[in-house]
C-alpha cells in the first residue's frame, strides 16, 4: 500500500454495503487510512464483516426510507460516500418483482442514500463514489436487471456529478470487474463461465477486494480533485479486448 497512513484522518467515510466482499474490503482500506469508518448493510453479523476499531458496523436495509432516513440524521458530519450495496439474482430477475427488487437495491437505493448524504457531504466538500460493473458497458442475457441498474448507475454517476458539483461534491463510479466474493462464488464454481471471462482476462486472475479498494481511495482522495462524473473500470484488462 502506498498511501500516506493519514491520508483519511479526522475523515468520515459511509460505506453501504459495507458488510461483505467490495464494501468491506473498502471500509477495512478506508479504516487503515485513518479515516472513521460506518460500514452499514445486511447480515451486519456475518463472518464477512470488517473488524477494525475504526469501523462501526451497522445493520441497515437502504431500501428502507424511513431507516436511512433516521440513520442519516444519527450522522453528524461526513466526507465521503461510498456506494456499495449491491444484489444479483440471475434469470430469476425476468420476474418483474424481482426486476424492481435489483432495481430498488442497485440503483434506486444508491440515489436515496446520495441525496440523504448530500446536505452534510456539502458541508465538507467531499465525494460520492458508487458501483458500476463490467455490465454497465454490455448486456447479460442471464441478469436482466442487473445489467440495466449497472448501466443506470453510469448515467446516475454522470449526473449526480453535474448536479452536485456546485456545492463542492464530487461524484465518480468504479466499475469493478470479476472480484472474489460472496456475490461472485456462483460465476466462480462455473468452469464454463469461469474459463471464459479467464480466458479475455489480460491480467489473468481473479481481482480481490482490495485491488477495488485503492482505487475508491483515489476517487474520494484529493488527488482526484478535478475528477468527477468518470466511470473507473478496475477489471484487470477486461474491457481492452
Ligand atoms: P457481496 O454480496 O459480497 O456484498 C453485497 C453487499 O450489499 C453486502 O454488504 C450486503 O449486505 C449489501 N446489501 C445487499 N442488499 C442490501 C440492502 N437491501 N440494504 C443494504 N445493504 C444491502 O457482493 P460484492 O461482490 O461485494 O458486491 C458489492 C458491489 O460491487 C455490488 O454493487 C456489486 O454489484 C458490485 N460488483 C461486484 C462485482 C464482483 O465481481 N463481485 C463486479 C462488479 C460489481
Amino acid at each position: 500500500m502506498s498511501w500516506q497512513s493519514n491520508l483519511f484522518e479526522g475523515r468520515t467515510v459511509l460505506v453501504t454495503g459495507g458488510t461483505s466482499g467490495i464494501g468491506a474490503g473498502a471500509a477495512l482500506r478506508f479504516a487503515e487510512l485513518g479515516a472513521d469508518v460506518l460500514a452499514v448493510g445486511l447480515n451486519a453479523r456475518s463472518p464477512h464483516t470488517p473488524v477494525h476499531e475504526r469501523v462501526r458496523v451497522v445493520e441497515l436495509d437502504v431500501t428502507d426510507a424511513k431507516a436511512v432516513s433516521a440513520f442519516m440524521s444519527g450522522v453528524p458530519a461526513l466526507d465521503v460516500l461510498l456506494c456499495c450495496a449491491g444484489i444479483s439474482r440471475d434469470r430469476d430477475e425476468y420476474d418483474l418483482e424481482v426486476f424492481a427488487q435489483v432495481l430498488a437495491v442497485n440503483l434506486g437505493a444508491t440515489m436515496r442514500v446520495a441525496e440523504a448524504a448530500r446536505p452534510l457531504l456539502a458541508q465538507r466538500r467531499g465525494s460520492v463514489v458508487t458501483t458500476a460493473s463490467m455490465y454497465s458497458y454490455f448486456g447479460a442475457a442471464d441478469r436482466p436487471a442487473y445489467s440495466a441498474s449497472k448501466g443506470g448507475i453510469a448515467q446516475l454517476t454522470r449526473s449526480l456529478a453535474a448536479e452536485y458539483a456546485g456545492e463542492g461534491i464530487r461524484v465518480n463510479a468504479i466499475a469493478p470487474g470479476w472480484i472474489d466474493t460472496p456475490l461472485s462464488q456462483g460465476l466462480q464454481a462455473d468452469p464454463q463461465a469461469s474459463a471464459a471471462v479467464m480466458s479475455r482476462l489480460p491480467i489473468s486472475r481473479w481481482g480481490t477486494p482490495a485491488d477495488v479498494a485503492d482505487a475508491y481511495v483515489f476517487l474520494a482522495s484529493p488527488a482526484a480533485a478535478y475528477v468527477t462524473g468518470v466511470v473507473l473500470p478496475v477489471d484487470g484488462g477486461y474491457l481492452t479486448v
